[in-house]
């Protein structure tokens, strides 16, 4: 091997590092995701310096009351959506990640994206390493007219496209994907870990020197052979995630990290025929085609970042046919779901042992907030007892160990939410409800436990 090369070994899932082959990974716990890859010790160097984008410069230190900063401009895109998710539009020089499983529409946004802006003048270029330029006319006929801001260029070779782009000087410059591009620096294969970080170091000099908005897509992989978004999400500036089901029509793009916005917002999209649309209201499509009179249903509000959604939690408790009880979840952790019946079964004395239990929660969303605790103690509750829950009643609250409901956040933003979308009624933790009273048309119900709770039921 030539000098100054070594091998290391990197975790294909999480890009943990170790000298030598490990069967689980340390970091994430995934077995078999150990692939060993070359690295120059130039090459490294080029990564850590990327960050900054300050190379040659005298770094003198500043004072801070020195600094002038504008609000940072933004251009919008007027995909509402998407601009809220950013934190009010593309902030110019910024990376954005957009990360995602094959085939949810990464692809498909940001070619809208390219659209919107080409359509406000604004230079634009779709460097695409996983399709032919016909494949992308194919596409972008589906989706509407483009005029000639938007540039293709099929190219993986990162220094064809830095002088691509010094030439032709883009404002917002979109790579699809990461895993597709390569530096001839690093000798690894295209998206192993060491070559996904080295090329998005060589965009973040581009972003930052240039002042360019780059997108760059990432496929998320279970199965190691490439290198998923994970590894390079500390190196960008914002973390998108597009979410949901295949066979769902609904999209989630959900915000983790941003450095010019709130995390955890999120847009909701709908996969229609002419691409991406929005949906403005995302409860009352969530709750569309809600079931009536059947028990097991009950509907939830939960925060997404600043926004208030209702959905519809469905519970199916049966009894267990073979000894050992059956759960599943689909949107709500499973541990989470366990951990509820196991608080029923000790606080409130129902006998949950030999059933079976099923959770869903419709749409293709997926939720982690505990205020919708409350709802999935409910939901399990009428359909254990196969009694239906009025379809005007809103719950949410968050349940502990003990049993208790305790109080949430923004819980008046869920009551605003509910009545207007026409409930009538919320069951709600009593912590939060002292400050509401009066103030609203919709009749509230503060509960302390989940046996009070259960008695509306
Ligand atoms: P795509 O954007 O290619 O996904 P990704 O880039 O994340 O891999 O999305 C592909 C899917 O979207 C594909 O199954 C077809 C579907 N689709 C529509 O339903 N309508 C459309 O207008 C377009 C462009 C795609
Ligand atoms: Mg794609």
């Amino acid at each position: 091997m030539a000098k100054g090369k070594k091998t290391v070994f990197f975790c294909q899932n999480c890009g943990y590092e170790s000298s030598k082959w490990l069967g689980q990974c340390p970091g994430c716990r995934e077995w078999n995701t150990f692939v060993e890859e070359t690295v120059s010790p130039v090459a490294k160097n080029a990564a850590y310096g990327a960050g900054g984008g300050q190379q040659g410069k005298r770094m003198d230190p500043v004072p801070l009351s020195h600094i002038t900063a504008l609000e940072e401009e933004r251009i919008k895109t007027d995909i509402e959506e998407l601009d809220r998710v950013l934190g009010g539009g593309i902030v110019p020089g910024s990376m954005v990640l957009v990360g995602g499983d094959p085939g949810i529409g990464k692809s498909t946004l940001l070619l809208q994206v390219c659209g919107q802006l080409a359509g406000k003048g604004h230079k634009v270029l779709y460097i695409s390493g996983e399709e032919s330029l016909r494949q992308i006319k194919l596409r972008a006929a589906r989706i509407g007219e483009f005029n000639e801001n938007l540039l293709l260029l099929c190219e993986t070779n990162l220094e064809t496209i830095r002088s691509t782009i010094e030439r032709t000087k883009p404002e917002t410059v979109i790579i699809d994907s990461i895993q597709t591009m390569y530096n001839e620096q690093v000798t690894s294969a295209p998206g192993s870990v060491s070559q996904v970080r080295e090329s998005t170091g060589v965009l973040m000099q581009i972003a930052k020197g240039m002042g360019i908005s780059v997108f760059i897509v990432g496929h998320v992989t279970k199965d190691g052979s490439v290198a998923g978004p994970r590894v390079l999400e500390h190196m960008v500036d914002t973390v998108l995630y597009f979410e949901g089901d295949r066979q769902v029509a609904y999209r989630i793009l959900r915000s983790v990290k941003n450095r010019f916005g709130s995390t955890n917002e999120i847009g909701v999209f709908e996969m229609q025929e002419k691409g991406l649309a929005e949906v403005k209201n995302p409860s009352q499509a969530m709750l569309n085609g809600r079931p009536t009179d059947a028990s097991g249903s009950v509907v939830v509000c939960s925060i997404e970042g600043t926004r208030p959604i209702l959905i519809e939690i469905q519970a199916l408790v049966t009894r267990t046919n073979f000894g050992l009880p059956r759960r599943t979840s689909v949107g709500i952790d499973y541990n989470r779901v366990n951990l509820l019946m196991a608080v029923l079964e000790k606080r409130a004395g129902m006998h949950l042992g030999d059933c079976d239990a099923y959770v869903n929660l419709a749409g293709g969303m997926k939720l982690g907030e505990p205020a919708i605790d409350l709802g999935i103690v409910l939901a399990v509750v009428s359909s254990y007892k196969n009694k239906v829950v009025d379809q005007g009643i809103l719950i949410f609250g968050e349940v502990g160990l003990s049993g208790e409901v305790r109080g949430v956040s923004m819980a008046e933003n869920r009551v605003r939410e509910a009545e207007k979308l026409g409930f009538t009624t919320c069951i709600m933790p009593k912590a939060n409800i002292d400050a509401m009273q009066g103030k609203y048309q919709i009749r509230l119900i503060g509960v302390a436990n989940i046996k009070e709770a259960m008695e509306y039921i």
